[in-house]
Order: structure tokens, then C-alpha cells, then sequence
């Protein structure tokens, strides 16, 4: 798989939750292949250190805005998209990555509507805000999780992650996309464990509890089945192989640093 992918030269995307891991590994793809990225977060601090890193890898200081704004907010979250268009000139690439995994039912208001709500509401802003006048690369991204695909020990981040994926189904179905009058592409990506900065034992380590905690992608209960911490470069190479190569309305595996192939789950329309 490649980290280039020319098309996305000039296009404008905002990501959310872009301060750090998957998120900023997004934004980092983006910028690296020609894009302007508006990176929303709620923490301020992760949003100031990602741009500053941003400004010195590329040399960049005009292809980059932060917004610090919470998804969960309404008004925020729809400011962040007029603001972008007002910096940048438009939209055509959305991508809702905030998210929070809590273990058992911990905080369990504030993950759906994190994970779940934010998610709607970003891909509802997306069909308002992305230019009718669509080009190749224009579409929103759903992040879900692998975790919203089998079984874990996680009620809420799983049933939200699966949410994700069934909303994004529908509403990206062909149907939908015609009926939406613009063609957006709506598509899900479901990583794996995804960290960087691990050493070999530590990989070790979280592979083993992630084995505990989550079977891989499409219900797989085998014991043999392979659980590998993959690195935010490989997700990069996923992310665009996705935008090359996906239709509305899929989702996509995104797991042990394979290439990413599509769920079994299809929607009908
Ligand atoms: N890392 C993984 O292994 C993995 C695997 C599968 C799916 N995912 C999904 O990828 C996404 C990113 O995960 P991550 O591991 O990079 O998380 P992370 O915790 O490292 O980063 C999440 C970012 O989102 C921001 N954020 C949190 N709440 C927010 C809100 N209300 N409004 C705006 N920003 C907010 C945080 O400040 C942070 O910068 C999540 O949706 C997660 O479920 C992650």
C-alpha cells in the first residue's frame, strides 16, 4: 500500500478528534498529499502541539487551522464547519474520528454521544456543508472499530462502533446517494489496535489483553485468530486505499496490517 494519492491535492478536509493518534495520523496523510485540513478537537493543548508538529514536518503554516471544539456541542460543531469553509473556500472530505473507548459501562451517556450521536450529526453537516459540485474524492469517513464487528467485553464501545457501521450502511446506500442529490460518498473504516512508540515486549504485551478483550473483525470467536498492534502509517495507507478504492455505503477492515478488504455486511438498496 502507498501514502500517495495525488487526487487529493487542493481538496479541504476536517477531521475530528485530529489532536493525536488515529486522528492526527489522518490530518498527517492529508497534508503530506496536498490537502488543506481543518482539525477540530477538544483539547486545546493536543490541537496547538499537532499543528506546531504539522508547521515543521511540511513547512506549512496556511494548509493547516485548528478549532477547538467539542462534537458533542451542537453549535460548536457547525461553526467548525462554516469556519473551515471561510478559511479554506469549501469542504469536500469529512472525516469523524472523535471517540472514547470505556471499558464495561463507565461514562456510558458521554461515549454514545461521542461515538455515536457525533458521528451522525458529522455526517448530516457533511451533506449540508460538502460542495454540491462533487469531485472524486469528495465523501465522509465514519470511524468505527473492529470492536463494533465481533465480540468483546466492551457493551458500550462495541454498540456504539456497531452503530457506526449500520448508520453508515444506510445512509451511504446507493439509495440514499441519490436521494442525498450529490453523490457524497459514505463510507466506515474499522481499524484493529492501532499504537505507535511500542517496544517489541510492549506489543507483546497490549496484544495479549487486546486477545482477552476482542475477538478481530466479523465475529470470529477462533482461538488460533491473530490480534496484531498495528502502527498509525499502516492505518494512513488504509485510510487512502479507502478513498481510492471505495464506494458508499462500505465498510471497511482495516486489521493485522492487512490490506483492507470489505465486511460481509452489505446494504440491500
Ligand atoms: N487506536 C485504536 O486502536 C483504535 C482502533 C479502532 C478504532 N479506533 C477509533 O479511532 C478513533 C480515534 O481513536 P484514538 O485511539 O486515536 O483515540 P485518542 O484518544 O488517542 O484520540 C482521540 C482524540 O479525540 C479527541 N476528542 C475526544 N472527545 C472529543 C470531543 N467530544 N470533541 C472533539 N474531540 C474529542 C481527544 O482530545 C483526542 O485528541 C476513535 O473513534 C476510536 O474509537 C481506534
Amino acid at each position: 500500500m502507498t501514502l500517495e494519492l495525488r487526487e487529493l491535492d487542493e481538496s479541504v478536509a476536517l477531521v475530528t478528534g485530529g489532536g493525536q493518534g488515529l486522528g492526527f495520523a489522518f490530518v498527517e496523510v492529508l497534508v503530506k498529499n496536498g490537502a488543506y485540513v481543518s482539525l477540530l478537537d477538544i483539547n486545546e493543548d493536543n490541537g496547538n502541539k499537532a499543528i506546531s508538529r504539522l508547521k515543521t514536518k511540511f513547512e506549512t503554516s496556511d494548509k493547516v487551522l485548528f478549532i477547538k471544539c467539542d462534537v458533542t456541542n451542537e453549535n460548536e460543531f457547525e461553526d467548525a464547519f462554516k469556519n473551515t469553509i471561510k478559511k479554506f473556500g469549501k469542504i469536500n472530505i469529512v472525516i469523524n474520528n472523535a471517540g472514547i473507548m470505556t471499558k464495561y459501562i463507565t461514562s456510558w451517556e458521554q461515549a454514545i454521544d461521542i461515538n455515536f450521536k457525533a458521528v451522525v450529526r458529522g455526517t448530516i453537516l457533511g451533506l449540508k456543508y460538502i460542495e454540491n459540485k462533487v469531485d472524486n474524492m469528495s465523501a465522509v469517513i465514519n470511524i468505527g472499530s473492529i470492536t463494533g464487528l465481533s465480540s468483546s467485553i466492551l457493551p458500550i464501545y462495541q454498540s456504539t462502533k456497531r452503530a457506526v457501521v449500520e448508520f453508515t450502511k444506510s445512509i451511504g446506500c446507493v439509495y440514499n446517494a441519490r436521494e442525498n442529490g450529490n453523490h457524497i460518498r459514505i463510507m466506515c473504516i474499522c481499524p484493529g489496535p492501532t499504537f505507535d512508540g511500542l517496544d517489541i515486549e510492549g506489543k507483546k504485551k497490549l496484544e495479549h489483553k487486546m486477545k482477552v478483550f476482542i475477538t478481530s473483525g466479523e465475529e470470529n470467536p477462533d482461538e488460533k485468530r491473530k490480534i496484531l498492534v498495528q502502527s498509525s502509517e499502516y492505518i494512513q495507507a488504509s485510510f487512502l486505499y479507502v478513498m481510492k478504492n471505495g464506494k458508499t455505503g462500505e465498510v471497511w477492515i482495516s486489521e493485522n496490517e492487512e490490506s483492507p478488504r470489505l465486511s460481509k455486511l452489505n446494504n440491500f438498496y
